[in-house]
């Protein structure tokens, strides 16, 4: 393989960036031409391919977001449009592909693969750790560390006032923002999007430890399809908690950016490499992985179809502790 492309696609996440060097240093290290695609498939169809060396990725390592940009592209999900994509790659003679992403990247690059041989290895990029094939996916650390800055200064404003305070996280699908941010915040309930929880389970929770004297309370909130979710659910908690005021706080996209923590960085760099080595292993349409701090490589098809339950042992911990 002489010749490789790297891109990010889907929502991003903080230590993309970190992510995007390590491929591109990996690919030069090993003597492979490497070019960045920029907005994701959507560059990729509308040829915004850039040859990239070392000095190109340069002092980003440090920065969130993805110098080469993002972008959910609908023209990719047509057969037209991934066409026009296979041709420009066929063009500029990329035998070989790492695509930074969440399921709906790894969605696209395994039909991508399906259809045209190119070989892809996946990178798990997204704060929600939702994928199926890694213990944690990239952003996931910076994104939790963000959210329990926002609770710690929560709470704060929730001692002195008294209050109880409904604070939504992202995670459309997934309970593990939620579930580290309700652990690490010291939250005294957690609503995720894995288990049924109702406001009257709220209620009951939140009254128990009004009981035990607690003056304050945090309930974590996993935002569902739309932001929102928590006032939803902080109106239906004020009908019958009447005697506390309730406020509500949405952390919406600042979870997604900031310097990447030292987990993210180390985290990202392992996979920019491991991505890199994988295609030149022979390696095609899989997801690189870190499994017990071992790196591996998941079937694309795995990842996107299989998953990744919250661990039992978080959601005990939370129980107990949160008296
Ligand atoms: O990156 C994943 C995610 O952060 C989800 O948790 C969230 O629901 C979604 O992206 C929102 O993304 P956007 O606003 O870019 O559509």
């Amino acid at each position: 393989m002489k010749r490789i492309a790297v891109f990010t696609s889907g929502g991003d996440s903080p230590g993309m960036n970190a992510c995007i060097r390590a491929a591109v240093r990996g690919a030069i290290y090993y003597e492979v031409e490497v070019y960045g695609i920029y907005h994701g498939f959507q560059g990729m169809i509308d040829g915004e391919f850039s040859k990239m060396e070392s000095y190109s990725v340069s002092n980003i390592l440090q920065h969130g977001g993805t110098m080469l940009k993002s972008a959910r592209s609908t023209d990719f999900r047509t057969k037209a449009g991934r066409k026009l994509a296979y041709n420009n790659l066929k063009a500029k003679g990329i035998e070989g592909i790492v695509a930074i992403g969440g399921d709906g990247t790894f969605t696209g690059a395994n039909i991508f693969f399906e259809e045209y041989g190119i070989p892809i290895v996946g990178v798990p990029g997204t704060i929600d750790n939702d994928i199926f094939g890694t213990d944690k996916t990239i952003g996931f650390d910076t994104a939790v560390n963000t959210t329990l800055d926002a609770i710690d200064k929560i709470r704060d404003t929730a001692d002195s006032h008294g209050r109880i305070f409904f604070i939504e996280v992202m995670g459309r699908d997934s309970g593990y923002i939620a579930i580290q941010s309700a652990i690490g915040g010291g939250a005294e309930s957690v609503i995720l999007p894995e288990k049924d929880a109702t406001a009257e389970d709220v209620v009951n929770n939140l009254q128990d430890g009004i009981r035990r004297d607690k003056s304050f309370s945090i309930v974590v909130v996993a935002e569902k399809d739309d932001p929102g979710y928590a006032v939803e659910l902080a109106n239906a908690v004020k009908k019958t908690i009447t005697d506390k005021d309730i406020r509500v706080t949405i952390l919406g996209h600042i979870q997604r950016g900031g310097s990447p923590t030292s987990t993210d960085r180390t985290l990202a760099s392992r996979l920019g490499l491991g991505a890199v080595e994988g295609l030149l292993d022979g390696k095609k349409d899989v997801m690189v992985g870190i499994v017990n701090d071992k790196l591996t490589f998941t079937p694309l098809k795995d990842a996107i179809s299989k998953t990744k339950k919250l661990n039992p042992d978080l959601l005990r911990a939370m129980k107990i502790l949160s008296i």
